[in-house]
């Protein structure tokens, strides 16, 4: 984090005058001062395929749009001469004290993006103060991760129709420490990425000459990627099961447990079955919030659309927020996931509502561009940002911002 933003141990004075005039660095580049350069070196880092599950929306990728487009709607108010030179970003999220209000989402596949993607993205996380939702998908088990963690992180589940696997599941998370579980409801069937499915990233794999050679580019990746055997959802696998044996297992696992006809029962079940605080992810209409909340009991929801990878032409998340809040109306506590790439716009989620933010696909670029270095850095960067622009809002705290901070773009440019 810049020393200038965080108030933290300023350089001594001589290394402060040089470094104000030149630079050097042995690194062929500059190390990316924006979620988007990292999305840019993070392109050329991954396979083509890779890529597009990284990055990829599902169909023609309208609430892809959506979910940046919806930021543009909201300007700032800024007041000036209000003396605040060091708003306070801490506030707690799913239970735990977190210094910032951004987490970072569950991922599944990570070990795509870094071979120790799920435990490096956790404990980026946890060097920035905050915390890591491991994926029913993720390459690494809830033991290893729990086990190169320090702190109670949380799981994310995927509501199969398998009880018993669900189940288990739980347990697991439950003897691992997991302390908060978030119950993913948007993918009662796969969303349609175009760009997985051209470039071969199906189930199973296609592999061709364009896609092997593209890989065979990133010696590095293809490297890691043999040597750790960590690109599978491991925990459809069975316990023990690595490498091949574990992908084919993982893979015809999965979609049999993918199942659409899971209902609120299924819910209730879960509900009943884990102690700790439950959360709703994938939640996009008030109604379902409000009856998450009041009928099931969840500790609140995440509106998510999976980062546009599920149902196209479905709400951007921005957008449902403010009727979601409205109506759980404090009963619950309300997070946004999508579309979050600057400072700014985890202000405008907070201002209209949300207790807290989680990103994906930010965190998936600083781990292909530098691994735990990189995902740790991406969260420096958003956490400058809110700095800045609060201090420049003249905000004193995170949890003063409310709609009196917004002015709709709409009524400021006419
Ligand atoms: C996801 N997401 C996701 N969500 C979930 O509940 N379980 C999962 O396994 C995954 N897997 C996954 C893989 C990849 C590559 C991406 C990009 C996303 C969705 C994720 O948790 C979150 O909702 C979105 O990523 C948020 O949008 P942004 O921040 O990526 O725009």
């Amino acid at each position: 984090m810049s020393a200038v933003l965080s108030g933290n141990a300023p350089q001594p004075k001589e290394k402060q005058a040089v470094s104000s005039f030149a630079r050097f660095t042995l690194g062929s580049r500059v190390t990316p001062i924006s979620v988007e350069g990292y999305r840019k070196l993070a392109r050329k880092r991954l396979p083509g395929m890779v890529w597009a599950y990284v990055d990829g929306g599902a169909d023609g990728q309208v609430t892809l749009a959506d979910n940046r487009n919806g930021f543009q709607k909201w300007r700032l108010r800024q007041r000036s001469l209000t003396g605040i030179s060091k708003p306070v970003l801490a506030t707690r999220m799913a239970g735990v004290d977190v210094s910032l209000p951004i987490a970072l989402a569950p991922t599944g596949l990570c070990g795509l993006t870094r071979w120790n993607g799920d435990w490096a993205a956790a404990r980026a996380a946890e060097s920035a103060g905050t915390r890591h939702v491991l994926s029913t998908g993720s390459s690494w088990t809830l033991e290893e991760v729990a086990g190169r963690t320090e702190k109670d992180h949380w799981y994310q589940l995927y509501p199969f129709g398998n009880r018993a696997k669900v189940g288990e599941l739980m347990q697991r998370a439950e003897d691992a420490g997991f302390t908060a579980l978030f119950v993913t409801v948007d993918v009662p069937v796969r969303g349609n990425r175009e760009g997985e499915r051209e470039t071969g990233m199906g189930v199973p794999l296609t592999f061709t000459p364009a896609n092997v050679l593209d890989a065979a580019m990133r010696p590095r990746w293809v490297y890691e990627l043999f040597r750790h055997q960590r690109a599978v959802a491991i925990q459809y696998a069975q316990a023990g099961a690595v490498g091949v044996r574990a992908a084919v297992m993982a893979a015809s696992e999965q979609d049999r447990y993918m199942q659409g006809d899971l209902s609120w029962d299924d819910l209730m079940w879960m509900r009943q079955r884990w102690k700790g605080k439950l959360y709703v992810k994938g939640v996009l209409d008030a109604e379902d919030a409000a009856r998450c909340v009041d009928e099931i009991g969840a500790d609140g929801v995440v509106v998510s659309n999976h980062g546009a990878r599920q149902l196209d032409h479905a709400l951007g998340s921005i957008d449902a927020l403010p009727a979601i809040v409205e109506r759980i109306g404090g009963r619950g506590e309300v997070y946004l996931d999508g579309g979050v790439r600057r400072g700014t716009d985890v202000i405008i989620a907070l201002a209209l509502g949300a207790k807290g933010v989680f990103v994906g696909r930010p965190y998936l670029y600083g781990l292909a561009v530098d691994g735990e270095r990189g995902a740790r850095n991406v969260l420096d960067i958003l956490r400058d940002d809110m700095v800045r622009a609060l201090i420049l809002m003249g905000c004193p705290d995170v949890k003063s911002l409310d709609r009196s901070w917004l002015i709709p773009a709409s009524s400021a440019t006419t």
